[in-house]
């Protein structure tokens, strides 16, 4: 090869270079354009190498242009690589950005549904008086949903219209009650007989504001020598001023239930007018929230305990009732809905 082929050779090589490197959009690419350019096996070195065959006058010129092109393309290769590294760095900042003035995603925490906080509130506050938990059955046989309950076979509370019968004899309870007479036949003949059970409970007919075909009750039985009415008395108390708070007081109406005798409808003092009188007690001072009374002698034999022995007392409550007082739920519907507008309110 010539000497001014090589001339031509270098200075076509640096100006193809030169545009090669300022093309180049990447670190890898750069990198690529070193070995192809710089690398051992380039055109350059080899011609770096062959440098001995030219004539001896023109070794000094030639060797003179093929290291100033060598030290150009790497001083171009350094600079863009500096100028890549921080376009790349500034990318990458700018594809991490934040607009922390943005509105935030605000988390939505699940929480415990009213009526299962009031279920443990309930359950608990019994549990400190020393009432045991116990299981019950949601679907029942007539004997133990009315019979041992001392409800008569043509009492109206079996009318069909009240009662959801799911077979011959065999009936989605009515009310929590029939706990009372199951946990008795399993405790006998030992004393005391302290239950506490919230469940659910369902009935025929009315579906408004205020009922629903299915609905929760807490029942609460207390067999035990000596029992009388100061002890329903003192634990309802104990209750309502718990649940209610301190200045709650509770008052027992006569009333009728065929499972207890006496039998009480029992009241709190108005939660929110502490008696005065408002539009939710409607004007009495007053809000009725179970039914009680002393355990009916024929209960507690068809629980195996003998009524002249203990004695006891028992009430039934509704706890949706509770929970909407609460936490002002006006419509009993509500509770059951699984409507998120409502649960996010309470
Ligand atoms: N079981 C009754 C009802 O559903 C409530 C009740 C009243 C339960 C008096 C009792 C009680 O244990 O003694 O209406």
């Amino acid at each position: 090869m010539g000497e001014y082929a090589v001339e031509t050779q270098l200075r076509e090589l640096r100006a193809e270079a030169r545009g090669a490197i300022a093309l180049a959009e990447c670190l890898a690419a750069l990198q690529e354009l070193e070995v192809k350019y710089l690398g051992r096996r380039a055109r350059l070195t080899t011609m770096l190498r062959s440098l001995g065959q030219m004539p001896a006058g023109e070794r000094p010129r030639l060797g003179q242009l093929a290291n100033e092109v060598r030290r150009e393309l790497e001083s171009l290769l350094e600079a863009r690589r500096t100028q890549l590294a921080s376009g790349q760095a500034e990318s990458e900042l700018v594809g991490e950005r934040l607009d922390v003035t943005l509105p935030g995603v605000a988390a939505k925490p699940g929480k415990v549904h009213p009526l299962m906080r009031v279920w443990r509130d309930v359950e608990e506050t019994f549990v400190s008086m020393g009432f045991e938990v116990v299981d019950g059955r949601e679907v029942e046989t007539d004997f133990f949903n009315f019979e041992a309950l001392n409800v008569p076979q043509d009492h109206p509370a079996r009318d069909m219209q009240d009662s959801f019968y799911v077979g011959e004899d065999i009936v989605l309870r009515t009310q929590t009650s029939p706990v009372q007479i199951r946990t008795m036949r399993r405790m006998t003949p030992r004393t005391p007989v302290r239950l506490v059970h919230p469940g659910r409970v369902f009935r025929r007919g009315d579906d408004d504001m205020t009922h629903s075909p299915m609905f929760h009750q807490v029942e609460c039985l207390y067999v035990d020598k000596g029992i009388g009415l100061t002890h329903l008395k003192g634990v309802l108390l104990a209750f309502a001023r718990s649940f209610f708070g301190p200045e709650t007081e509770v008052r027992m109406r006569p009333s009728y239930f065929p499972f207890t005798e006496p039998s009480a409808e029992v009241d709190v003092s108005c939660p929110w007018c502490h008696g005065s009188g408002c539009r939710i007690c409607k004007g009495t001072g007053w809000i009725e929230i179970l039914g009680a009374g002393m355990v009916h002698p024929n209960v507690l034999r068809y629980g195996g305990y003998d009524p002249d022995l203990v004695t006891g007392f028992a009430f039934g409550m509704g706890l949706d009732r509770l929970a909407q007082m609460r936490y002002g739920i006006d419509h009993v519907r509500l509770m059951f809905a699984n409507d998120l507008r409502m649960l996010r309110q309470v």
